[in-house]
């Protein structure tokens, strides 16, 4: 059975771990640690010095029973002082007497405060994997039978205890510090992913589309993105988002057409514990989660007219309630919305309500289909060829002119997605430096464009192969042809002969 001393010295140190292992902030911790010290052990003053990694030295983190001014200001060299000392060596120093001791500095003017009445001091390492960086100093009442063997290793096991908090505290500080850098990087990096310039395309309709979203961006309008899909409706809400003054805050999707009915409300609105059988914890929805920042509701059209409902009172009110909540959240969420589908329509028959679309329709953006702005066409195969042959590490640089050819010529139901997964399926199965019309999709390699059939036969893909490279060739020359058979070793009267078997139109090469 230890003395009653140990079990009071016991218990002492139990409240010094539980108090650095349950509180969040390391200072108020140590403040909270020296205050036992003070309370439960007779300390008159104690404080906390932590090595300042920068500048190598010691300061003062935390202190009881001296001036706090005084504290905050004092500052140990390495080896100065007892402080300095113990941090040095690693070592405790004991000095029973502190008025016969030259070098205790009482920087932290603990002695005067005490009235001149004689004390011991205490120093123990405060330990972090192996370095020391800091100290406990303890001073208390001089008492000529101290036991200060026990006395130090009492204190030794509380500063080994802040040693371990300091730990957590720099490894999570570091974390923090980690992640607040990662998170600055990405929204930099989401700033120039969508930044205006990066949305392709210069045709007139196009033009249109940017004039609108530099119009709109600043405020904090609600926006209704019209279009076919893959028309780049959702890149096209990140641009106004990106280009606005809630950049740094954050943009929250919600694709509407993808969430069951049953949990589109949930998601969007977010729900307090016992709300239903399964809301155990209490749920943020993605309007509270856009606070700040813009909400974008993708494929608008497909909500179901009670949610309808629902949306129509949260855009009036700008208040929302979770489920099974009492009381409603304020919410500053810029909306913008998209859809595919013609709304006028769906509210001529009933399943759209007329309020709501007017709430949307504040201002509008149309993005015009791929094929009515076919000048794009070749810009954004380019833009395509380069982002996917640096994204799988190929050598392809350019589209020959038939394969351009073929994807001018086509339909393109899908849209820019559609060019984009064409182009990117033509970099992988290309092995050379340009993609040419065999590399393209059999929807595209229809008889008219490219004077081929559906599914190459030999002939065909060589002839077709032939053709584009003496395009490649005409266009290098600017349509000279002795030049262009220089250039593919071969003779003019040949070129000649080719030129008018493929139907060649040589004009259209003249500078
Ligand atoms: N002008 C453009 N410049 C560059 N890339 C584009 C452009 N327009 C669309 N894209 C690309 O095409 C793909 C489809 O675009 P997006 O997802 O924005 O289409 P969407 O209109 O939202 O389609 P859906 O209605 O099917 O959701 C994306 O990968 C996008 O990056
Ligand atoms: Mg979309």
């Amino acid at each position: 059975m230890p003395a009653p001393s140990e079990v009071r010295k016991l218990s002492d140190l139990l409240e010094v771990s539980q108090t650095l292992g349950s509180a969040l902030d390391l200072k108020s911790a140590l403040l909270r640690v020296l205050e036992i010290l003070e309370e439960h052990h007779g300390a008159r003053s104690g404080t906390v010095a932590l090595l300042d990694e920068a500048s190598g030295e010691l300061a003062v983190e935390a202190a009881v029973g001296v001036s706090w001014q005084a504290a905050r200001r004092a500052r140990y060299k390495l080896g100065e002082g007892i402080t300095g000392r113990v941090v040095q060596s690693g070592k405790a120093v004991v000095v029973p007497q502190v008025s016969r001791e030259p070098l205790f500095l009482n920087r932290t003017g603990v002695w005067r405060e005490s009235g001149k009445e004689e004390l011991s001091y205490v120093c123990v390492p405060i330990r972090v994997d192996n370095r020391t960086l800091g100290a406990l100093g303890v001073s208390l009442p001089y008492r000529k039978d101290r036991a200060w063997e026990q006395e130090s290793s009492f204190f030794a096991v509380a500063g080994s205890m802040v040693g371990q908090a300091v730990r957590v505290h720099k490894l999570v500080e570091a974390e923090r510090q980690r992640l607040l850098e990662e998170n600055t990087q990405l929204r930099q990096e989401l700033r120039e992913r969508y930044d205006i310039r990066n949305l392709i395309g210069n045709s007139r309709p196009m033009q249109q589309v940017y004039e609108q979203v530099a119009q709109v961006a600043p405020s904090a309008t609600t926006v209704l993105i019209r279009g076919e899909s893959g028309t780049g409706k959702e890149l096209v809400a990140h641009a106004i988002h990106y280009n606005s003054p809630r950049a740094g805050k954050p943009f929250v999707k919600v694709s509407c057409g993808a969430l069951p009915e049953s949990l589109i409300e949930s998601e969007l609105f977010g729900y307090e514990p016992g709300a239903f059988t399964d809301a155990r914890a209490q749920k943020k929805g993605r309007f509270e989660l856009a606070h700040g920042g813009t909400l974008f509701l993708d494929e608008v059209g497909e909500i179901s007219p009670p949610t309808q409902v629902k949306l129509l009172r949260v855009l009036q009110e700008r208040e929302i309630e979770r489920l099974g909540g009492v009381r409603p959240i304020k919410v500053n969420v810029r909306l913008v919305a998209a859809t595919n589908q013609d709304l006028e329509a769906a509210v001529k028959a009933g399943v759209f309500r007329e309020d709501l679309y007017y709430r949307l329709n504040v201002f509008s953006i149309y993005l015009p289909p791929l094929r009515e702005r076919r000048p794009d066409v070749p810009l954004l195969a380019d833009h395509f060829v380069v982002k996917y042959a640096a994204a799988h590490g190929k050598d392809v640089r350019r589209i020959a002119t038939t394969a351009i050819d073929m994807l001018m010529s086509y339909h393109w139901p899908g849209n820019v997605r559609e060019l984009e997964n064409c182009i990117e399926r033509a970099v992988l199965v290309c092995e050379g430096g340009a993609i040419h019309a065999h590399h393209l999709p059999p929807t595209l390699q229809t008889a008219e464009v490219s004077g081929t059939l559906p599914r190459l036969s030999l002939e065909a893909a060589v002839s077709s192969y032939e053709k584009d490279l003496i395009l490649d060739a005409l266009k290098s020359a600017r349509g000279n042809r002795a030049k262009a058979a220089r250039l593919l070793d071969s003779t003019e009267r040949i070129l000649g002969y080719k030129v008018r078997k493929y139907g060649i139109d040589g004009r259209r090469f003249k500078a």
